[in-house]
């Protein structure tokens, strides 16, 4: 793998067309968390040192190439300014005579943010007409989404191959991190896959147990993997159709020399809601009228001795329903362990998803861990081997 950064682009003068991932959350039209967005300053800055004038490229939501205006990446200027601690100037569409203008009006210096790209059809089906389009705005390409990475779409594949083009800072560290924690990690190395999407990880899980020594699963998943094991789960969160699927993947683990960490004991309660009153019982003791909401403190001691074990640690996916307390117990407490051994420079933890990330932020430790990634789906594509179009078209 080889790709130019910026420091091997010259962009003086020169119009940078630079794709970004700034698809945050927003509520009541304001941006709830600006870190997708801090972490592009550094392109942004260097490029501007460099003398280039920066148009950025970007998607927000899934409009399917309608032109939808909750959808609209206006909201995401005050949020951008600041971070940028200057004006940014916006253009009502991506392409066409709109942009044109708008980017014939800039000076070295400036930043221009497009409106989302996917209001046109052409982006996520990586038209070559879009991709000319949108190359026709500038004279280089700088990638800096690596969390958009895994779509080949107009903006974030077809256009690496018009123009000269480079990684971007942030898709340069992430790069970076993610091929010393999974392309070749020292061993022994522990992933953890949690969350509610069972059905969409399972895949990851079956990759997973070929590659790993040892594969917590937490979460709604977890469950699953209970009822396939014929333990009772109550009307806890289970997809029990993949029950069948489950039972190949601990066959698989069996095979390949992985050990699978499951809840040995789990808190239970009847509703699902903050305070709920809980209780914490065996993993086959959890009634009826119950659900699982977290793993229990057993579980996390064998988590701990896990982890002490190991030398790198791979984390997706929260072990409890660790937005609702107290069913973020375990998650936080695992979390610490890993952030104290990380710091002890015993472990290299690598962390990536939006609920990850929040949840090692709620546990106060994401400082701690050797890298946090800004991904979600391009982390888990990442983490099954996938190879991710936007990354392999800079690739020379
Ligand atoms: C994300 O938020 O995961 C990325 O921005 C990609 O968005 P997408 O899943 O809609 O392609
Ligand atoms: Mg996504």
């Amino acid at each position: 793998m080889s790709w130019k950064t910026i420091d091997d682009m010259d962009f003086k003068g020169k119009v940078a067309l630079v794709r970004v991932d700034i698809n945050v959350p927003v509520e009541a039209g304001r941006v709830t968390d600006a870190t997708r967005i801090e972490k592009i300053v550094p392109t942004v800055k260097d490029i501007q040192e460099k003398g280039g004038k920066v148009v950025l490229l970007a998607h927000f939501g899934r409009p399917k190439g309608q032109v939808v205006p909750e959808m609209s990446l206006r909201v995401t200027l005050p949020a951008l300014e600041a971070a940028l601690g200057q004006k940014v100037a916006f253009a009502e569409d991506c392409i066409g005579v709109t942009a044109k203008k708008a980017v014939a009006a800039m000076e070295p210096g400036d930043v221009l943010l497009l409106e989302n790209t996917r209001f046109h059809a052409g982006e996520e089906k990586n038209d070559p007409t879009m991709a000319a389009s949108l190359a026709a705005l500038g004279l280089v390409y700088v990638n800096d989404a690596f969390s958009a990475a895994h779509r080949a779409h107009a903006s974030t594949e077809g256009i690496a191959h018009r123009m000269p083009s480079c990684a971007g800072r942030l898709m340069e560290a992430e790069l970076k991190a993610l091929n010393a924690a999974l392309g070749d990690p020292e061993r022994p190395v522990v992933a953890i896959v949690g969350g509610a999407k069972v059905s969409t990880k399972l895949d990851l899980l079956g990759n997973l147990v070929q590659k790993v020594d040892h594969l917590v699963i937490g979460g709604g998943m977890a469950n699953t993997f209970l009822v396939a094991k014929g333990i009772e789960v109550g009307t806890s969160l289970a997809e029990r159709d993949m029950a069948e699927t489950a039972k190949e993947i601990l066959a698989k683990a069996e095979g390949a020399g992985c050990a699978i960490v499951l809840p040995t004991d789990v808190v239970v309660a009847k509703e699902f809601k903050a305070g709920a009153e809980s209780r914490t019982v065996a993993a086959g003791e959890c009634g009826a009228d119950e659900m699982i909401l977290d793993a229990g403190p057993d579980t996390v001691d064998l988590i701990a001795e896990v982890f002490a074990r190991c030398r790198t640690l791979i984390w997706n996916g929260p072990l409890g329903a660790f937005e609702t307390p107290p069913f973020d117990a375990a998650t936080t407490m695992a979390a610490r362990k890993a952030a104290e051994l990380t710091r002890g420079g015993r472990l290299v933890s690598v962390a990536g998803g939006g609920d990850t990330v929040a949840a090692l932020n709620k546990a106060g430790v994401a400082e701690d861990f050797s890298y946090i990634s800004t991904a979600g789906g391009a982390f888990l594509e990442w983490m099954e081997g996938k190879v991710l179009p936007g990354v392999a078209a800079l690739e020379d």
